[in-house]
């Protein structure tokens, strides 16, 4: 039954359940929130980039926020697509790798959610894409970048989330163990592993295995290499999708958040 596949996205609808743990109208009612704290009092359109499932891209399409998501996925820009086209959403998602991409006109504002960063595998890469969304933005566009807590890279005896998790929504029961049987690289800080997600859905069953390399970025690698883009610089932080959480070493704070400002 396992598929051996080139990429943990090739089931779109899997991914979408699996992390429907987490409430994407709360979370962008936050990005507006810190946006307006970083001194943009309106949002008037959006990148979402890695975007999967497009479950930011799409929510502030749904609030007439215009709206887009880049992927390198063919199966999720199908599927995303889809979902848009289903909702009469005005939101285009474009086949490309957020290292180099251009979009038909510059955006307020890019997010990379989740720990979708971490597929800047080298310097080079974060370097080369911070220059590419910058390019992609207007004058004082916010870039909203969200990671794991570096708590999670430094101290495997307190990390703040689990690999392994069921979850079951409209009919679908997704169990999945994102790589936990990682094994860390200490010279290039790439975390490399298998993911496994089993589903079930109305009789029939499946479950993808693929390899997935991710990096783990401490803060301080975070800060060097925006400052050595020359692009951005970090007007926010965040422990958590909560603008009352600040970025700090507290349990409550289990994620990193940064937001920057395109400098010009
Ligand atoms: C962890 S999922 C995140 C999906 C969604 N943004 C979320 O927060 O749930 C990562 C997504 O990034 C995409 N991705 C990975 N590397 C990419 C790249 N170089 N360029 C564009 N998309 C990429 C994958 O195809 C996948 O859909």
């Amino acid at each position: 039954m396992a598929i051996m596949s080139y990429s943990p996205y090739v089931n779109p609808e899997a991914y979408e359940v699996a992390f429907s743990f987490r409430n994407y109208v709360e979370a962008v009612d936050f990005i507006i929130e810190a946006c307006r704290a970083a001194g943009r009092a309106q949002v008037g359109s959006v990148v979402e980039l890695g975007c999967g499932p497009g479950q930011y891209c799409r929510e502030f399409a749904r609030r007439g926020v215009k709206s887009c998501g880049v992927d390198l996925s063919p199966e999720m820009v199908a599927y995303t697509s889809a979902k848009c086209t289903e909702e009469k959403l005005d939101c285009p998602i474009i086949e490309a790798d957020f290292r180099h991409f251009t979009l038909d006109q510059p955006v307020d504002l890019a997010l990379t959610m989740m720990a979708t960063f971490g597929y800047l595998l080298s310097n080079d890469d974060i370097i080369e894409h911070f220059d590419t969304v910058a390019n992609n933005l207007t004058d004082d566009g916010l870039y909203l970048i969200e990671l794991p807590h570096p708590r999670d890279v430094f101290d495997s005896q307190r990390g703040s989330t689990t690999n392994v998790w069921e979850i079951e929504k409209d009919g679908m029961k997704v169990h999945t163990d994102w790589a936990l049987d990682a094994v860390l690289d200490p010279l290039t800080g790439i975390d490399s592993g298998t993911v496994r997600i089993k589903w079930e859905k109305d009789g029939h069953s499946g479950m993808i295995e693929s390899p997935d390399h991710m990096r783990r970025l401490s803060f301080g690698l975070m800060q060097s290499l925006i400052k050595l883009s020359g692009r951005f610089a970090i007007v926010e932080m965040y422990g958590d999708l909560n603008i009352n959480q600040p970025f700090d070493n507290n349990e409550k704070a289990w994620r990193m958040i940064l937001v920057l400002r395109r400098i010009v």
